[in-house]
């Protein structure tokens, strides 16, 4: 089972993480469900967008930690994170996050990737790469700095410490908040109202803004080599394993 589902409504496909009980850690599966959607609504015409969004408390907890620690020596090119990182920023179409509560490591990551970004007022980013041994991923070493400024991007992914939702927004990682109870609903309006532009205009748009994409593409294969070697220092494996054996009150 993938926990991801897939609805689509009126030129919008909707992904939506489905591990609740987990905080919608996202597992190889997961990633897998979401590479496929996004090839798939690049390949079909009648897709014009997608919205991303989660169910439950949380709209993700990261990266599933016992996944990091079964993926022992396994090529850090061609895990299915990476798949989807790839998916993600070679991705020609319009993408809406929508994010109530944690985002945590690719929680937060993807949604750079992403041309515009809800929230509910309960959310919280956060990108704790050092504090666990590894290193950003997923082209945020370049990209967070581009879009909340270095000095709040270092606190973030060398300090480790959160931005809430309002700063969030002050911050520009989010464009506005929206009560937790209508924030799918309003940002799938979001969506559908860039489905129903020109479509030929809004992708050229799109490329536009994107720009250049080789700093990018060069910066994610840095950053896969820095975190393959992370994942397997003994510093990750202590930060992992203190999670999965912390006490539960
Ligand atoms: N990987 C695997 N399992 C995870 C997970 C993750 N990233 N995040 C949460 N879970 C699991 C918990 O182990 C717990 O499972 P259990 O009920 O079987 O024990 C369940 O999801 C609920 O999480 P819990 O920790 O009880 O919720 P919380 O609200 O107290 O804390 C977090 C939420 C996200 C702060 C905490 O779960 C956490 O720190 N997760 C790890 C985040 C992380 O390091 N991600 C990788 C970033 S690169």
């Amino acid at each position: 089972m993938s926990h991801v589902l897939s609805h689509e409504t009126d030129g919008v496909l909707q992904l939506t993480l489905d591990r609740p009980e987990k905080k919608n850690a996202l597992t190889g599966d997961m990633y897998h469900a979401l590479s496929d959607g996004l090839e798939q609504a690049s390949a079909n015409a009648a897709i014009r967008a997608v919205l991303l969004c989660g169910n439950g408390p949380a709209f993700s907890s990261g990266n599933d930690v016992n996944d990091f620690l079964s993926r022992g020596d396994a090529d850090p090119q061609t895990t299915p994170s990476v798949r989807f990182i790839k998916a993600l920023a070679r991705f020609d179409k319009p993408l809406v996050a929508a994010v109530q509560g944690l985002a945590v490591g690719i929680g937060t990551t993807m949604l750079l990737h992403c041309d515009l970004v809800y929230a509910s007022a309960d959310a919280r980013f956060s990108t704790p790469f050092s504090k666990l041994g590894l290193v950003p991923e997923a082209g945020s070493s370049l990209l967070l700095p581009q879009r909340i400024g270095a000095v709040r991007a270092n606190a973030m992914l060398m300090l480790g410490e959160a931005l809430d939702a309002e700063n969030a927004v002050v911050a520009g990682l989010v464009n506005a908040l929206f009560p937790a109870e209508t924030l799918v609903a309003q940002a799938l309006d979001k969506a559908r109202a860039l489905a129903a532009l020109p479509a030929a205009a809004l992708l050229a748009s799109k490329a536009l803004i994107q720009g250049d994409r080789t700093l990018l593409d060069a910066r994610i294969d840095e950053e896969l080599v820095a975190f393959g070697r992370a994942l397997r220092s003994d510093e990750a494996k202590a930060a992992f394993g203190a999670f999965l054996n912390r006490a539960r009150g």
